[in-house]
């Protein structure tokens, strides 16, 4: 039986929606609270026992790079003052016996494309893919980690998949098809961003995948669809022509970091969670 260790992590992306913010870092570097993006989802890929993290990135690559890079002065710094506890989480950044690489995507020709630079680095087997900037806070198993017991059962594809608002269906690859068990369905039909008079349901992906190395040939036949773009969902709808594709309607609260509106509730929602600031945060609120 195989299982899951590598995870891709398209974040070549030029993140228009938070200018100037992003002109110069990479979207996925935006914190929620004290941790970038991009760190949430490495995290939630390490914890479902993935343990190479590969990066397709773009024009800002630097700092996802140096994020995930050894920090010496940093830590030298850290260790002469004595700051045990902030060294750790500097150095936690990549846990022991992770491996990162990085690609570079040099045309942004949309997420198919992007996934597919990934495939040296994938090779045969099947992966993960996860969007940063759909952020999924649980209080048990992450989104990865009950995806993973999902293809570990039925050794095939898994889209995570959320109900949306059908008037939001063309945010979204839009997915239907019988049902197999709790919060599991047979993908019979998915399209990207259809029009709500045209979405098969109103179950939308997240950016959740887990995909058979099948899916690199589809993708380097695919054409250039919704936004001149070479879609990722595109592929899944050829892919499941050959083979089973499972989407599981995942347990856990997502917030899309995409949006600035999603950004701030994420960031008020995290605050309100987080250890030091909880209390103080919340006084805070409510006196505003
Ligand atoms: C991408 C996918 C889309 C999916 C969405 C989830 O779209 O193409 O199918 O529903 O991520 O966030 P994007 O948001 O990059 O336009």
């Amino acid at each position: 039986m195989t299982t899951i260790k590598k995870a891709v992590f398209p974040v070549a992306g030029l993140g228009t929606r938070f200018l100037p913010a992003t002109k110069a870092v990479a979207k996925e570097m935006l914190a929620i609270v004290d941790k970038p993006l991009i760190q949430y989802a490495a995290e939630e890929a390490e914890k479902a026992g993935i343990d190479t993290l590969i990066f397709v990135v773009g024009r800002t690559k630097n700092s996802i790079i140096d994020h995930f890079d050894k920090a010496y002065e940093l830590e030298n710094e850290l260790a002469l003052r004595n700051k045990d506890a902030l060294l750790q989480i500097v150095k936690d950044t990549v846990p022991e016996g992770v491996s990162c690489v990085f690609i570079r995507q040099s045309e942004a020709l949309g997420l198919g494309h992007a996934v597919l630079c990934a495939e040296a680095a994938v090779g045969n087997e099947p992966f993960a893919v996860i969007l940063p900037d759909d952020l999924i806070h649980n209080e048990g198993d992450n989104c990865m980690q009950q995806m993973v017991a999902v293809y570990n059962k039925y050794q095939a594809s898994v889209i995570g998949t959320q109900t949306v608002n059908m008037s939001e269906s063309d945010k979204y690859g839009m997915v239907a098809g019988p049902k197999v068990e709790d919060r599991l369905a047979m993908v019979d039909e998915i399209i990207e961003k259809p029009a709500p008079e045209e979405a098969p349901s109103d179950q939308a992906v997240v950016g959740r995948y887990i995909l058979t190395p099948a899916i690199f040939d589809i993708l380097k036949r695919t054409e250039r669809g919704a936004g001149g773009e070479i879609q990722l969902t595109d592929g899944i709808a050829a892919l499941r022509k050959c083979e089973e594709v499972y989407a599981y309607s995942f347990e856990g609260t997502r917030y899309d970091c995409g949006s600035k509106m999603g950004y701030l509730q994420a960031t008020v929602e995290f605050a309100l969670r987080h250890e030091e600031l909880s209390e103080k945060f919340s006084e805070y609120l409510k006196n505003l």
